[in-house]
């Protein structure tokens, strides 16, 4: 009989005790604030279901990186809104896109922070889906070359990491030899590995002006059932050079991220999006839940399932709070 020899609650008495058997911790230099960046200037519109979230013109979100550099925080990931979208969505690879400009300002502005790009079209496409629609569907090969092209011009405006979100087939390798031919050997990919076609992305499409106009993403992004095929995604991406997979969304899928952990050892990001930050806040406000403990608990959560890297609206707020 283990009671009363073993009681589990000698170690929960004190903060003290607490603090030295914790198993997880956090680290500001985890996190990854996502960034929305708009044209124009003096630009900050609060986006209505992600409070403290804006969309930014470049001066503001300039301003933003200086914060999130000063906090320790471990990068941000742009996302942008073009002044006009079309069926090419040439504004994803233009030289001078939103992206791309923003990127040269931070680059200069403020050296030290890591700048990741998200390398996909649904912000720029009029249609609103991440390629090229060929028979009323997204053309995966057609739509390598949009790809290709926007993550080369990343990596000239000044990004040190590139992330493809679009889940076309092959993506990573078309973006790894296009970097390598124009002399980007050294820019990393953080792959959004395996993507779930989720519901929780909602909030992020209205702050990023990128829902599809028809039919949704069910024919490129994954079935939320699939849980073999998202292993089986992994390691496609591995093959094809990635160096940094990712499991999007992160909470509902946490069971993911800790069999991606015990069967790849490269490093794991996960994608807090839109909707987790959304219910919390929304919950917090009615003052149903306690805000910062269920951002901490939630963080937590996807570190103790095995991501290194937490893609997370709370990345400012965490970050102060264990800084
Ligand atoms: C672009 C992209 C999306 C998100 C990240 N990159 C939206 C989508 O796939 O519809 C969602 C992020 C979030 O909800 O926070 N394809």
């Amino acid at each position: 009989m283990p009671f009363p020899i073993h009681r589990p609650r000698r170690l929960r008495a004190t903060e003290s005790l607490r603090a030295l058997v914790r198993e997880t911790h956090l680290e500001p230099s985890q996190f990854v604030l996502p960034l929305f960046v708009c044209p124009g200037e003096g630009v900050k519109r609060e986006i209505g279901a992600m409070p403290g979230n804006y969309q930014m013109s470049i001066d503001e979100f300039v301003k933003e990186c200086r914060e999130a550099a000063s906090l320790g925080i471990g990068g941000v990931i742009l996302f942008g809104l073009p002044e006009s979208k079309d069926e090419t969505a040439s504004g994803a690879y233009a030289d001078d896109g939103i992206v791309q400009r923003a990127l040269k300002a931070a680059k200069r502005e403020v050296p030290g922070l890591l700048l990741i790009t998200d390398v996909c079209n649904c912000e720029y496409t009029s249609h609103g889906h991440c390629g090229k629609i060929v028979d009323g569907d997204v053309d995966n090969d057609q739509t390598l070359e949009w790809l290709a092209a926007a993550a080369v011009s990343h990596a000239r405006a000044g990004a040190d990491m590139v992330a493809p979100s679009d889940m076309m087939d092959g993506r990573v390798a078309a973006i790894r030899e296009a970097l390598d031919e124009n002399g980007f050997t050294k820019i990393p990919i953080l792959s959004y590995a395996a993507k779930f076609a989720s519901v929780f992305y909602g909030p992020f499409r209205e702050a990023a002006e990128s829902a599809p106009q028809f039919g949704d993403r069910r024919s490129y992004q994954m079935d939320p059932a699939n849980g073999r095929e998202a292993m089986r995604e992994i390691e496609l991406d591995l093959e094809e050079g990635a160096d940094i997979i990712m499991i999007k969304p992160a909470l509902p899928y946490l069971d993911l991220i800790w069999e991606a952990r015990q069967s790849f050892d490269v490093p794991i990001a996960a994608y807090q999006v839109s909707g987790e930050f959304s219910m919390i806040m929304a919950a917090a406000r009615n003052g149903w839940i306690d805000r910062q403990r269920a951002m901490l608990e939630t963080l937590t959560s996807i570190r103790r399932a095995g991501a290194d890297i937490i893609l997370t609206y709370f990345a400012k707020d965490a970050a102060r709070l264990l800084g």
